[in-house]
């Protein structure tokens, strides 16, 4: 039987729990070392494969953040498929987050309404749990660890000073992010002024440290205005940002969504978010002249959805909400599918087709590691 036949007819139990519960069993499932662990078709190895900054990805599909907010699950997410998993958001000190329900399936949307307000086990735990797992010496693979901030500190700046002292050692990248729609405030970091009084003291922290330092990246809301919009690029280039991740979860609610949830706060994620969040990555693509590498994120749950986003400028694609509608064999399923439609338009590999739907703007490479990209 396949993985999506299996998966379909486990779904009505695992939708017969509340989403948390569900969410719960999962990563417990998941802690106990279970995968999908299918082979993966030789052929399409080298066309996926991609390098981004000075690491190396064994394909462009990543899992988005909130899955594994506390590390816990990440090697095993990555035997899945999953070219890199973020891990995070993490806060400096353990919080419980929101009262719940505050997790909401909208099943015939394909989406999902979440108010966690950044539930972490802090900064102790996740350092923890990410020195375990690589004292067990894993394959591989790259791990992203997003940043937030406690709800009750009374400012941002120390906050994600703190997380990144604490795991730049252990991240492969870093991100910070300022777009979770569930924490007061903190949206507001995205204005101009905002943004560079918080950027700046994390670029010269990162700056002054010895040895290798992570690409720092920004994720962004898919709800700012086209003055945000340009500041954000604008500010991302001249701070010297590695890259933007488009987007987070939105606060609007799109016409024709049927769930009885849809009125509920928090941040809307899945088939909704894929128009929205893909104009605004076509469009920061565009702000930043294809100079800066993008993380396409909202709404992909098929190949062709991932492909659309790499098109527009995604140098790396991540997803979230569709595994919960598809399940464990969706990241292999759209990787094989994905390596079959670059073959199709004649593409060698995933970073020729970045930014292919902008006429003029060549697809962007990383500064750092421009030579050595080029000779591979
Ligand atoms: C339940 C849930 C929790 C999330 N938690 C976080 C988080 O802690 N930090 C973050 O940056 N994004 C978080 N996100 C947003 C996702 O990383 C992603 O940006 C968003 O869901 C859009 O992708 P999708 O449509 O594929 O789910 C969360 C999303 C969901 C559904």
């Amino acid at each position: 039987m396949s993985s999506r036949s299996i998966y379909a007819r486990l779904r009505p139990v695992i939708f017969a729990l509340a989403p948390e519960a569900a969410h719960r069993l999962t990563l417990l499932v998941l802690r106990c070392g279970w995968s999908f662990r299918d082979a993966f078709p030789v052929s399409d190895r080298a066309i996926l494969r991609t390098r981004i900054w000075d690491l190396e990805f064994v394909n462009p599909l990543g899992l988005a953040a909130g899955f594994d907010k506390d590390a816990e699950v990440a090697d095993v997410l990555l035997r899945s498929g999953f070219g890199f998993v973020e891990i995070g958001s993490v806060t400096p000190r353990p919080q419980p987050g929101n009262p719940k329900p505050r997790v909401f399936r909208l099943t015939e949307d394909r989406a999902l309404i979440n108010r966690l307000g950044f539930n972490s086990a802090g900064l102790d735990r996740v350092e923890a749990n990410l020195r375990r797992r690589r004292a067990a010496a894993p394959e591989g693979g790259v791990i992203g660890v997003n940043l937030g901030r406690n709800k009750d500190s009374a400012e941002a700046g120390p906050d994600y000073l703190a997380g990144l002292r604490a795991l730049t050692p252990l991240a492969d990248y870093l991100v910070i992010n300022v777009s979770s729609p569930n924490t007061p405030g903190l949206r507001a970091l995205q204005g101009r002024d905002q943004l560079e009084a918080l950027l700046a003291p994390l670029r010269a922290e990162l700056d002054g440290m010895e040895g290798r330092r992570p690409p720092l990246l920004l994720k962004i809301a898919p709800d700012l205005t086209a003055e945000d919009r340009a500041d954000i690029a604008e500010v991302a280039l001249a701070q010297g940002l590695d890259g933007l991740i488009v987007s987070n979860t939105t606060i609007e609610r799109p016409a024709g969504l049927k769930s009885r949830f849809r009125a509920e706060a928090g941040g809307l994620s899945g088939a909704p978010l894929f128009e929205p969040s893909t104009a605004l990555l076509a469009e920061m693509y565009r702000l930043t002249g294809g100079r800066l590498p993008l993380v396409g994120v909202g709404g992909v749950a098929s190949a062709a959805e991932a492909y659309a986003k790499i098109r527009a400028g995604a140098a790396l694609v991540q997803l979230y909400t569709g595994l919960v509608y598809q399940g464990p064999g969706l990241p292999r399923r759209i990787l094989i599918e994905l390596a079959a439609l670059l073959r199709r338009d004649g593409f060698a590999t995933v970073a020729d087709a970045v930014g292919a739907d902008h006429a003029g703007l060549s697809p962007p490479t990383d500064r750092r590691d421009q030579a050595s990209e080029r000779s591979d």
